[in-house]
């Protein structure tokens, strides 16, 4: 009986593991979160014989809490002898996997770890911008840009001279951006916001630090999105009318 922690990537379904993949296939149950997105889903559904339990669906307005979640881990974990928990991305990128590896350890399930392909990289990458490049930040920091309590030092992370990736971070864009400004970002610093990315609802929104919550509102911009920050931005202009990770008509 083992419980198999895997990625479902980004979206695109084509940037799914072999691994992930065969596991689908010959899972008994699969917990799915609804951030593994629609194209992931419809071949959950396709290439799966489990029994599919939709943990991210909202019950009423409130989705499943991560409780009830390690509960059915936990019970799942015991009574089926292959299980996957299938989440949008890395599981372990701002995706509470280690919070359910603890649980299972804790009540002696066994599990194994399937690493998945972070949005907070392959969003900006589908967008043609590479998280690092030698003529810009030489470190790149991940952010998640909404917290219970503040613990980020927004004046280091200003001052760092870092790229800055931030997910979950559009509902306190504003906020965040004057953060940065206020203890010295360069206002004039290259923004992009990218929507769904690698799906084929992807939308990119670019803008200064100074700007880019006006604008992120004027396009009203919605969750999902990965937000980069620092001068790498620019390298989706240079190369954006050549690039073809999307079917763009
Ligand atoms: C709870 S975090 C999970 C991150 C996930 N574990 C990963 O590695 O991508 C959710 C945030 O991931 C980002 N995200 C996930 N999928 C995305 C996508 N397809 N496009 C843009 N952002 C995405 C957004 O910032 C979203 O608010």
């Amino acid at each position: 009986m083992t419980v198999y922690i895997v990625g479902a990537g980004p979206g695109d379904k084509e940037l799914l593991t072999l691994k992930a993949l065969r596991l689908i296939r010959e899972a008994d149950v699969i917990l799915y979160d609804e951030l593994i997105g629609e194209e992931i889903r419809e071949l959950v559904k396709k290439e799966s014989r489990a029994l599919l339990v939709d943990v991210g669906k909202r019950a009423g307005k409130h989705k499943k809490k991560q409780e009830e979640i390690n509960k059915l881990l936990i019970e799942y974990g015991k009574k089926y002898s292959k299980v996957v928990r299938l989440k949008g991305g890395d599981p372990f990128v701002f995706g509470r996997g280690g919070e359910e590896i603890e649980v299972l350890a804790k009540n002696g399930i066994e599990f194994e770890i399937v690493p998945g392909i972070t949005s907070a990289i392959a969003a900006p990458a589908y967008a043609g911008i590479p998280v690092t490049h030698r003529r810009f930040d030489p470190a790149l920091v991940f952010i998640t840009g909404r917290q219970e309590r503040e613990r980020l030092n927004w004046e280091a992370l200003a001052g760092l001279n870092a790229t800055l990736v931030i997910l979950m971070g559009v509902s306190n864009l504003k906020a965040n951006a004057e953060k940065l400004m206020k203890h010295g970002k360069d206002p004039d610093t290259p923004v992009a916001i990218i929507e769904r990315g690698t799906t084929e609802n992807q939308r990119v929104i670019t803008g200064k630090l100074s700007e880019i919550s006006e604008i992120a509102e004027k396009e009203n911009v919605r969750a999902p999105a990965v937000i980069v920050i620092g001068g790498v931005v620019e390298i989706h202009d240079t190369v954006k009318d050549y690039l073809r990770n999307l079917k763009i008509p």
